[in-house]
Protein backbone atom coordinates (compact mmCIF):
# COMPACT_ATOMS: atom_id res chain seq x y z
CA UNK A 1 0.00 0.00 0.00
CA UNK A 2 1.29 3.54 -0.58
CA UNK A 3 -1.17 6.56 0.22
CA UNK A 4 0.74 8.86 -2.14
CA UNK A 5 -0.40 11.01 -5.19
CA UNK A 6 -0.65 9.74 -8.99
CA UNK A 7 0.60 12.89 -10.86
CA UNK A 8 -0.65 13.60 -13.90
CA UNK A 9 0.62 15.57 -16.93
CA UNK A 10 -0.79 16.89 -20.24
CA UNK A 11 -0.37 19.63 -22.64
CA UNK A 12 -3.25 21.32 -21.18
CA UNK A 13 -6.97 20.14 -20.67
CA UNK A 14 -7.01 17.42 -22.73
CA UNK A 15 -6.12 14.99 -20.30
CA UNK A 16 -8.93 15.44 -18.08
CA UNK A 17 -9.98 12.65 -20.23
CA UNK A 18 -7.88 10.56 -18.71
CA UNK A 19 -7.62 12.02 -15.30
CA UNK A 20 -11.58 11.36 -15.08
CA UNK A 21 -11.05 7.44 -16.46
CA UNK A 22 -8.94 7.36 -13.51
CA UNK A 23 -10.85 8.83 -10.95
CA UNK A 24 -13.74 6.89 -12.12
CA UNK A 25 -11.50 3.29 -12.03
CA UNK A 26 -9.47 4.27 -9.02
CA UNK A 27 -11.80 6.49 -6.24
CA UNK A 28 -9.54 6.03 -3.97
CA UNK A 29 -6.45 7.24 -5.20
CA UNK A 30 -5.66 10.93 -5.01
CA UNK A 31 -4.26 13.00 -7.83
CA UNK A 32 -1.91 15.85 -9.20
CA UNK A 33 -3.14 16.86 -12.58
CA UNK A 34 -0.75 19.61 -14.18
CA UNK A 35 -2.04 21.06 -17.52
CA UNK A 36 0.76 23.22 -19.33
CA UNK A 37 -1.89 25.39 -21.28
CA UNK A 38 0.23 28.13 -21.71
CA UNK A 39 2.53 26.19 -23.92
CA UNK A 40 -0.37 24.13 -25.66
CA UNK A 41 -0.59 22.37 -28.30
CA UNK A 42 1.98 20.38 -28.00
CA UNK A 43 0.36 18.51 -31.22
CA UNK A 44 1.91 20.62 -33.38
CA UNK A 45 5.34 21.71 -32.19
CA UNK A 46 8.94 19.72 -32.84
CA UNK A 47 10.24 17.31 -31.12
CA UNK A 48 12.82 19.45 -29.35
CA UNK A 49 10.29 21.39 -27.94
CA UNK A 50 7.79 18.12 -26.98
CA UNK A 51 11.11 16.14 -25.58
CA UNK A 52 11.52 19.81 -23.28
CA UNK A 53 8.32 20.20 -22.34
CA UNK A 54 7.70 16.33 -21.15
CA UNK A 55 11.06 16.83 -19.03
CA UNK A 56 9.75 19.93 -17.63
CA UNK A 57 6.02 18.37 -16.56
CA UNK A 58 7.60 15.47 -15.15
CA UNK A 59 10.24 17.38 -12.86
CA UNK A 60 7.02 19.60 -11.22
CA UNK A 61 5.51 16.53 -10.28
CA UNK A 62 8.27 15.10 -8.67
CA UNK A 63 7.89 17.99 -6.68
CA UNK A 64 5.18 17.32 -5.03
CA UNK A 65 5.13 13.51 -3.32
CA UNK A 66 3.91 11.34 -6.00
CA UNK A 67 4.13 7.66 -6.35
CA UNK A 68 3.55 7.49 -10.42
CA UNK A 69 3.77 9.63 -12.96
CA UNK A 70 0.77 9.09 -15.97
CA UNK A 71 1.82 10.85 -19.47
CA UNK A 72 -1.74 11.66 -19.94
CA UNK A 73 -0.95 13.46 -23.57
CA UNK A 74 -0.83 11.41 -26.64
CA UNK A 75 2.26 13.76 -27.98
CA UNK A 76 3.89 13.70 -25.16
CA UNK A 77 4.22 10.14 -24.41
CA UNK A 78 5.20 10.07 -28.43
CA UNK A 79 8.39 11.62 -27.78
CA UNK A 80 9.04 11.91 -24.55
CA UNK A 81 7.62 8.50 -22.85
CA UNK A 82 11.18 6.71 -23.49
CA UNK A 83 13.33 9.16 -22.34
CA UNK A 84 11.55 10.16 -18.94
CA UNK A 85 11.30 6.74 -18.41
CA UNK A 86 14.81 5.76 -18.19
CA UNK A 87 15.67 8.94 -16.16
CA UNK A 88 13.56 8.95 -13.23
CA UNK A 89 13.15 6.64 -10.77
CA UNK A 90 9.32 5.95 -10.38
CA UNK A 91 6.84 4.28 -12.59
CA UNK A 92 5.95 5.79 -15.55
CA UNK A 93 2.45 5.10 -17.35
CA UNK A 94 1.67 6.31 -21.12
CA UNK A 95 -1.00 6.57 -23.26
CA UNK A 96 -0.01 4.23 -26.28
CA UNK A 97 0.30 1.37 -25.48
CA UNK A 98 -2.99 0.68 -23.76
CA UNK A 99 -5.04 2.26 -26.91
CA UNK A 100 -2.99 0.43 -28.94
CA UNK A 101 -3.20 -2.70 -27.14
CA UNK A 102 -7.32 -2.35 -27.00
CA UNK A 103 -6.90 -2.31 -30.53
CA UNK A 104 -5.17 -5.11 -31.76
CA UNK A 105 -7.48 -7.21 -29.20
CA UNK A 106 -11.01 -5.55 -30.66
CA UNK A 107 -9.93 -5.65 -34.43
CA UNK A 108 -11.81 -8.88 -36.11
CA UNK A 109 -10.62 -7.64 -39.68
CA UNK A 110 -7.12 -6.45 -38.55
CA UNK A 111 -7.84 -3.15 -40.34
CA UNK A 112 -7.29 -0.58 -37.48
CA UNK A 113 -7.36 3.31 -37.93
CA UNK A 114 -5.69 5.83 -35.72
CA UNK A 115 -6.51 9.54 -35.95
CA UNK A 116 -4.14 11.86 -33.53
CA UNK A 117 -2.71 15.18 -33.95
CA UNK A 118 0.12 15.77 -36.59
CA UNK A 119 2.65 15.29 -33.63
CA UNK A 120 1.53 11.77 -32.38
CA UNK A 121 0.64 10.41 -36.21
CA UNK A 122 4.09 11.45 -37.60
CA UNK A 123 6.22 9.90 -34.76
CA UNK A 124 4.77 6.07 -35.86
CA UNK A 125 4.63 5.35 -32.04
CA UNK A 126 1.07 4.10 -32.54
CA UNK A 127 2.15 2.35 -35.95
CA UNK A 128 5.08 0.34 -34.35
CA UNK A 129 3.21 -0.31 -30.77
CA UNK A 130 0.13 -1.88 -33.08
CA UNK A 131 2.16 -4.08 -35.44
CA UNK A 132 4.71 -5.18 -32.59
CA UNK A 133 1.78 -6.97 -30.74
CA UNK A 134 0.18 -8.14 -34.59
CA UNK A 135 2.51 -8.03 -37.54
CA UNK A 136 -0.40 -8.45 -39.72
CA UNK A 137 -2.89 -5.64 -38.41
CA UNK A 138 -3.06 -3.27 -41.35
CA UNK A 139 -3.04 0.51 -40.07
CA UNK A 140 -4.85 3.89 -41.62
CA UNK A 141 -3.82 7.07 -40.02
CA UNK A 142 -4.56 10.46 -40.12
CA UNK A 143 -3.89 13.91 -38.55
CA UNK A 144 -6.54 15.89 -37.36
CA UNK A 145 -5.07 19.32 -36.04
CA UNK A 146 -8.79 20.59 -35.98
CA UNK A 147 -10.34 18.82 -33.93
CA UNK A 148 -8.37 20.00 -31.07
CA UNK A 149 -9.58 23.49 -31.20
CA UNK A 150 -12.91 22.19 -31.82
CA UNK A 151 -12.97 20.48 -28.63
CA UNK A 152 -11.62 23.51 -26.74
CA UNK A 153 -14.31 25.69 -28.50
CA UNK A 154 -16.63 23.12 -27.01
CA UNK A 155 -18.52 22.12 -30.08
CA UNK A 156 -18.52 18.64 -29.54
CA UNK A 157 -22.03 17.56 -30.99
CA UNK A 158 -22.80 20.42 -33.55
CA UNK A 159 -22.89 20.86 -36.95
CA UNK A 160 -19.52 22.11 -37.71
CA UNK A 161 -17.94 19.33 -35.45
CA UNK A 162 -19.71 16.42 -37.36
CA UNK A 163 -19.14 18.49 -40.60
CA UNK A 164 -15.07 18.17 -40.03
CA UNK A 165 -14.89 14.86 -38.37
CA UNK A 166 -16.81 13.46 -41.58
CA UNK A 167 -13.80 15.42 -43.68
CA UNK A 168 -11.29 14.04 -42.04
CA UNK A 169 -12.96 10.20 -41.24
CA UNK A 170 -14.86 9.33 -44.25
CA UNK A 171 -11.69 8.25 -46.35
CA UNK A 172 -10.90 6.19 -43.20
CA UNK A 173 -14.07 4.43 -43.42
CA UNK A 174 -13.56 3.97 -46.82
CA UNK A 175 -10.37 1.63 -46.12
CA UNK A 176 -13.02 -0.93 -44.29
CA UNK A 177 -11.29 -0.82 -40.80
CA UNK A 178 -13.36 -1.93 -38.02
CA UNK A 179 -11.54 -0.08 -35.28
CA UNK A 180 -10.70 3.06 -34.62
CA UNK A 181 -8.67 4.52 -31.94
CA UNK A 182 -9.11 8.03 -30.28
CA UNK A 183 -5.31 9.11 -30.21
CA UNK A 184 -5.66 12.45 -28.87
CA UNK A 185 -7.01 13.55 -25.66
CA UNK A 186 -9.30 15.50 -26.87
CA UNK A 187 -10.84 13.03 -28.92
CA UNK A 188 -13.10 11.15 -26.39
CA UNK A 189 -15.20 14.26 -26.03
CA UNK A 190 -16.37 14.14 -29.65
CA UNK A 191 -17.21 10.60 -29.23
CA UNK A 192 -20.82 10.77 -30.35
CA UNK A 193 -19.67 12.71 -33.46
CA UNK A 194 -16.89 10.25 -34.47
CA UNK A 195 -19.53 7.43 -33.59
CA UNK A 196 -22.38 9.07 -36.14
CA UNK A 197 -19.41 9.75 -39.40
CA UNK A 198 -18.20 5.82 -38.51
CA UNK A 199 -21.55 3.68 -37.80
CA UNK A 200 -21.55 1.37 -35.23
CA UNK A 201 -19.84 -1.53 -37.15
CA UNK A 202 -16.38 0.54 -36.08
CA UNK A 203 -15.14 0.04 -32.53
CA UNK A 204 -13.52 3.58 -31.02
CA UNK A 205 -10.89 2.83 -28.54
CA UNK A 206 -10.97 5.36 -25.90
CA UNK A 207 -7.03 5.43 -24.98
CA UNK A 208 -7.98 7.35 -21.79
CA UNK A 209 -10.12 4.59 -20.54
CA UNK A 210 -7.38 2.08 -21.72
CA UNK A 211 -4.30 4.30 -20.03
CA UNK A 212 -6.44 4.21 -16.43
CA UNK A 213 -6.67 0.26 -16.73
CA UNK A 214 -3.16 -0.18 -17.01
CA UNK A 215 -2.76 2.55 -14.45
CA UNK A 216 -4.95 -0.34 -12.03
CA UNK A 217 -2.66 -2.90 -13.34
CA UNK A 218 0.53 -1.32 -12.36
CA UNK A 219 -0.70 0.02 -8.93
CA UNK A 220 -1.38 -3.94 -8.11
CA UNK A 221 1.71 -4.91 -9.69
CA UNK A 222 3.75 -2.94 -8.04
CA UNK A 223 1.68 -3.16 -4.38
CA UNK A 224 1.32 1.01 -4.47
CA UNK A 225 -2.43 0.77 -3.84
CA UNK A 226 -4.17 3.14 -1.95
CA UNK A 227 -5.49 1.73 1.39
CA UNK A 228 -9.04 3.84 1.10
CA UNK A 229 -8.75 4.56 4.55
CA UNK A 230 -9.17 8.23 3.31
CA UNK A 231 -11.05 10.34 1.12
CA UNK A 232 -8.96 10.83 -2.30
CA UNK A 233 -7.65 14.74 -2.96
CA UNK A 234 -7.48 16.12 -6.36
CA UNK A 235 -4.94 19.34 -6.50
CA UNK A 236 -4.66 21.19 -10.14
CA UNK A 237 -2.54 23.67 -11.45
CA UNK A 238 -1.43 24.92 -14.95
CA UNK A 239 0.87 27.23 -16.74
CA UNK A 240 -2.30 29.52 -18.04
CA UNK A 241 -5.01 31.19 -16.04
CA UNK A 242 -6.56 29.86 -13.24
CA UNK A 243 -9.90 30.96 -13.82
CA UNK A 244 -9.80 29.73 -17.42
CA UNK A 245 -8.55 26.46 -16.65
CA UNK A 246 -11.35 25.91 -13.89
CA UNK A 247 -13.69 26.72 -16.52
CA UNK A 248 -13.16 24.79 -19.06
CA UNK A 249 -11.65 21.95 -17.15
CA UNK A 250 -15.00 20.95 -15.17
CA UNK A 251 -16.67 20.73 -18.64
CA UNK A 252 -13.97 18.59 -19.54
CA UNK A 253 -13.66 17.03 -16.61
CA UNK A 254 -17.27 16.75 -16.00
CA UNK A 255 -17.24 17.76 -12.22
CA UNK A 256 -16.12 21.03 -10.56
CA UNK A 257 -12.98 21.94 -10.09
CA UNK A 258 -13.39 23.70 -7.11
CA UNK A 259 -9.51 25.35 -6.97
CA UNK A 260 -6.47 25.69 -9.06
CA UNK A 261 -2.92 27.05 -9.17
CA UNK A 262 -0.79 28.90 -11.72
CA UNK A 263 2.73 27.37 -12.12
CA UNK A 264 5.88 29.18 -13.68
CA UNK A 265 6.81 25.78 -15.60
CA UNK A 266 10.21 27.04 -17.30
CA UNK A 267 11.48 26.94 -13.44
CA UNK A 268 11.73 23.29 -13.49
N1 LIG B 1 -2.89 16.47 -25.45
C1 LIG B 1 -2.62 16.41 -26.87
C2 LIG B 1 -2.54 14.95 -27.32
O1 LIG B 1 -3.15 14.07 -26.75
C3 LIG B 1 -3.66 17.15 -27.66
C4 LIG B 1 -3.61 18.65 -27.50
C5 LIG B 1 -2.30 19.26 -27.94
O2 LIG B 1 -1.98 19.20 -29.14
O3 LIG B 1 -1.61 19.78 -27.08
O4 LIG B 1 -1.85 14.67 -28.25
Amino acid sequence: MDNRSIGVFDSGLGGLTVLKAIMELLPEESLVYFGDSGRAPYGIKSRESIVKYTFQDTRFLLSHDIKMIVVACNTASAYGYDLIRHSFDIPVVEVIGPGAAAAVKATRNRKVGVIGTPGTISSGVYGKAINNLDISIEISFKACPMLVPLVEEGWWENDIALRIAEEYLIPMKGKNIDTLVLGCTHYPLLYNTIFKVMGEDVKLVNSGLETARAVKRLLEDLNIRNDGKNKAEYRYFTSDSVEKFIELGSSFLGRDIASAYKVDIEKY
